[in-house]
């Protein structure tokens, strides 16, 4: 990133308004329901925490999966999205976690508060992810975990036409892209994988065209190309870091 650059602690207007109109309909609902087998496969793999860990989500949307992490053993749960409305659904569904209203790349909270930072389906919403990864790097501890799962990446071609969809420029980068902005926010041991929904095997009877999937050909192809799951890692030790 360029030392000049500007980063805004406001998220974007487009964002916040697209996802609170999903929040006052029941779109926000089959959202949180089309990413339950993303968030049931990122819970195996962190769940089991140590004793009084806590976890932040971002984009955090309705509280889904604040709730089923708190119910897998997270002591404290803490959550930020751009979208007002979605904070009080997350209220309601998530009750005890702490859910802010605020931007990925301005996160309030001190740094070294998490233990594992998660994020799914929104980072690439934001137009600086370098800065949101560094605000990442700055709020886990020594040691702590970062997964971030999208949809959207350049390698999917049949997620291609979102930013038509959405009507607004959102971040479009590849796999590879991903894992060097980890690197550049200095994560450690980062990896990346695909993850397939496994109820989905094919396009179902009542599939109809929409700005998401315009031909049952995108469609298949966002079913075969699945999601891209990144893991990243900050050092057991810290010291000297900015
Ligand atoms: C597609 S939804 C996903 C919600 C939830 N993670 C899920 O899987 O159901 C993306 C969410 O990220 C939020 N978001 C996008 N960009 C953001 C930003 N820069 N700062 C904070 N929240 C943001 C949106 O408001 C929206 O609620």
């Amino acid at each position: 990133m360029e030392a000049s650059q500007e980063i805004s602690s406001l998220p974007s207007p487009q964002v916040s308004q697209l996802f609170d109109q999903w929040a006052s309909t029941d779109r926000a609902q089959k959202m949180a329901l089309g990413h339950q087998p993303l968030m049931e496969a990122l819970l195996a793999e962190i769940a089991e925490p140590s004793s009084g860990a806590v976890l932040l989500d971002m984009g955090c949307g309705t509280g889904a999966f604040l709730a089923q992490a708190k119910a897998s053993g997270f002591e404290h749960t803490c959550g930020i999205d751009a979208a007002p409305k979605m904070i009080e659904v997350a209220q309601h569904n998530a009750p005890g976690a702490d859910v802010k209203v605020g931007n990925f790349t301005d996160l309030p909270w001190p740094t070294s508060s998490f233990d594992n930072v998660t994020t799914m389906e929104a980072l690439y919403y934001c137009l600086e992810p370098l800065a949101a990864l560094q605000e990442v790097r700055r709020v886990l501890k020594p040691g702590g975990r970062f997964d971030l799962i999208i949809d959207y990446y350049q390698d999917s071609t049949g997620t291609a036409s979102w930013p038509e969809g959405l009507g607004f420029e959102i971040t479009d980068l590849s796999a590879i892209q991903w894992v060097e902005l980890l690197a550049e926010a200095d994560f450690e041991r980062i990896s990346n994988k695909r993850i397939l929904r496994p109820e989905n095997k094919g396009v179902p009877d009542n599939w109809k065209p929409s700005v998401w999937f315009p031909t049952q050909n995108s469609y298949l192809a966002y079913l075969k190309d699945g999601a891209l799951w990144l893991t990243g890692y900050l050092p057991p030790s810290t010291s000297g870091t900015s």
